[in-house]
């Protein structure tokens, strides 16, 4: 058997450590590495994980097995480290398993090895008005793999990046946002064209400030970046500015942990309708991942209904909105920024609320164009650059 394909996966499994030892227990198998971490594996899991080509197909790289199709009790009837340092398994009923262990080590879950996966993760590199943009180029990002990377990483840790030397030809936020992947089209088109409209659809067309938000908090998932692409911009005023909104919610949370609480707990419902269409979402406005970590803020007061809370739960919801649109409003939060003609901002539209100022349409034209992506769309570009 070929080592490189004993898993089911595309991505290569570094050797970080080498087995050494392996030892047979009542419901599982205790492997020792080189490092001296010991790591038990039950007879389940590694059954379960077999990447034999019966258990899982090598085309796909998809399991096939089912679980339950093997007895709960089967046993190893031998364990051993073979010629190539790979966990050997034979079972009771003659099944043959064998372990990579750059692979297996990847997968273990012993305590420490858990949580240096945990370790690990990407981590959001919260920000403030000091922030230092990351910029980058235009040519760049269409032409080399290793520039590509470096933004989609800075789209991911930081949430809030610009891009420069853009063509100017509407459509051409297109090509950029397909180096990604797929655009998420919704009711306002693949590419939105933000114009001050007599017709407006939305508060956004219009020549007002808009307060800082999230786009189509109306959507049960909220696309995960937004796209912002400056073709004219010759009006007075319209500057962008951008707060994030992690770095919010963690201040809220040691500020007023009271007020961070409502915002958690307490759904809020956003409305974007039209003649066409009616979307609404009920949510609260601060979502948290099952480690108790700020993974989503969904805000935009204009598209905000009214509130439906209880009695008791009114006043809190009332006191705590308040807090949180006071905060974006404050200058330590706040990049403020005029984007030119051929620039364009790429964010996180989850954590990066943005905004920005009135502008008056008497004094020039101002055009921009826009689009989405999902942040998986994001996530599995990058880990497939990173292969
Ligand atoms: C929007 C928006 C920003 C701008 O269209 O949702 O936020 O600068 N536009 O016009
Ligand atoms: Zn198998
Ligand atoms: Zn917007």
């Amino acid at each position: 058997m070929n080592t490189a394909a004993a898993f089911a996966d595309f991505r290569t499994y570094p050797l970080i450590s080498a087995l050494t030892g392996v030892q047979a227990m009542a419901d599982r198998v205790l492997v020792k590495w080189a490092d001296q971490r010991v790591s038990p594996f039950h007879h389940q899991w590694l059954r379960d994980n077999c990447p034999c080509p019966q258990c899982v197909y090598s085309v796909t790289r998809e399991q096939v097995l089912e679980i339950v199709d093997v007895p709960q009790n089967l046993m190893p009837g031998d364990t051993a480290i073979d010629a190539e340092g790979c966990l050997r398994v034979e079972w009771q009923d003659g099944h043959l398993s064998r372990f990579d262990p750059g692979w297996l080590r990847a997968h273990a879950y012993d305590d420490e090895s858990r949580a240096e996966r945990l370790a690990g993760k990407p981590k959001s590199r919260l920000w403030h008005s000091d922030l230092t943009l990351p910029v980058f180029e235009y040519q760049a990002l269409m032409n080399d793999h290793e520039a590509l990377l470096q933004w989609l990483l800075a789209v991911r840790d930081t949430g809030l990046t610009q891009v420069r030397g853009v063509p100017t030809e509407p459509g051409s936020l297109k090509l950029i946002a397909q180096r990604i992947s797929f655009i998420r089209e919704s009711n306002f088109g693949v590419l939105f064209n933000v114009q001050s409209k007599a017709d407006a659809d939305s508060n956004a067309y219009t020549a007002f400030n808009l307060p800082l938000h999230s786009d189509l908090p109306t959507r049960e998932l909220q696309p995960g970046l937004q796209f912002l692409h400056c073709l004219v911009n010759e009006a007075e005023g319209g500057e962008s500015i951008f707060v994030d909104g992690f770095a919010i919610a963690d201040a809220l949370r040691r500020e007023d942990p009271q007020a961070f609480k409502s915002l958690c707990e307490i759904p809020v419902e956003f409305r974007n309708k039209d003649r066409h269409s009616d979307y609404r979402c009920l949510a609260p406005i601060i979502a948290l991942d099952n480690l108790g970590q700020v993974s989503e803020i969904r805000m935009a007061n204009f598209l905000r209904g009214p509130f439906d809370a209880s009695v008791e739960d009114m006043p809190k919801l009332y006191r705590a909105y308040r807090r949180f649109i006071a905060m974006t409003r404050e200058d330590r939060f706040r990049v403020v920024q005029r984007l030119n003609p051929g620039e364009l901002w790429c964010f996180d539209n989850r954590r990066t609320l943005h905004a920005r100022n009135a502008f008056d349409p008497a004094t020039g034209a101002r055009h921009f164009q826009g689009c989405y992506v999902d942040r998986d769309e994001l996530l599995s570009r990058i880990l497939v650059l990173q292969r």
